[in-house]
């Protein structure tokens, strides 16, 4: 990542602005404008959750992972599949809402296939049971991807295949955090998925506003959650 032109006060007025009540389709253009500055700003927040995510998955994934097929939702400017690639991924479709963040993906030059597609608005443009690994990172919290969207993110999982979740503990998204764990815990009791592992990371981010600073820390926790998705009995 370069380094940012942006002090940390004005990337939290930027993501401030982000948080302000608003449509999806406002929020995807707010992606669009920030698009081109995204990366250099979540470094100055030291948003780590793409490499953070890659090596739980890594750690879960151990053979033949240039084989598997990943699909990285809500992509944004490619972050994941980046740091995906380091730990031996090479396969990789995208999907996000916003234009101008996939134009920025489509530059790393990583993802076989890119839509764009609104997400938590009916279904997925993804065939059923069809990736070995399903991976979203960054954009499961309040007023962002609505928690039914995971239904649709299982339903395109090959069963055996890897769910990746990512979420924020900051005050203001508790109450989504509740409903998306409710959520997974009811699939999980269906018999639709079985939990691996669930990881608190306590450094997520630094905290974009003095209402969300935890204590004594100027960071935001988050969470990792990854699940099995079930083979289907015959
Ligand atoms: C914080 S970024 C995370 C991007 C990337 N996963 C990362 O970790 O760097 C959130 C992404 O979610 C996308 N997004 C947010 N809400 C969306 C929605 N309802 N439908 C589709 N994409 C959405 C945005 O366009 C943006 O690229």
């Amino acid at each position: 990542m370069a380094a940012s032109r942006r002090s940390l006060q004005q990337v939290r007025e930027i993501i401030t602005s982000a948080h302000e009540d608003c449509t999806p389709a406002q929020k995807l253009q707010f992606y669009d404008r920030w698009a081109q500055e995204y990366e250099e700003d979540v470094s100055v927040l030291e948003y780590n959750a793409p490499r953070l995510v890659a090596a739980v998955l890594a750690s879960r994934c151990i053979s033949n992972r240039e084989s598997k097929l990943v699909l990285d939702v809500a992509c944004g400017t490619g972050l994941v599949a980046q740091e995906l690639l380091r730990c031996g991924f090479r396969l990789f479709h995208g999907l996000d809402g916003s234009a101008r963040m996939l134009e920025m993906a489509e530059t790393k030059k990583l993802y076989q296939e890119l839509k764009q597609c609104m997400l938590g608005q009916g279904p997925l443009p993804s065939t059923s049971d069809f990736y070995d690994v399903v991976i979203i990172v960054g954009a499961l919290s309040d007023g962002q991807v609505p928690v039914s969207v995971i239904h649709e993110l299982l339903r395109v999982t090959k069963p055996g295949g890897l769910l990746c979740l990512t979420t924020r503990s900051n005050t203001s998204n508790l109450q989504y955090k509740a409903e998306l764990e409710h959520e997974l815990a009811a699939l999980q009791s269906s018999g639709l998925c079985d939990c691996i592992t669930i990881q608190n990371i306590e450094k997520w981010e630094k905290a974009t506003s003095e209402q969300e600073v935890q204590g004594e820390s100027d960071y935001i926790s988050g969470v990792i959650y990854l699940y099995k998705k079930m083979e289907t009995i015959s």
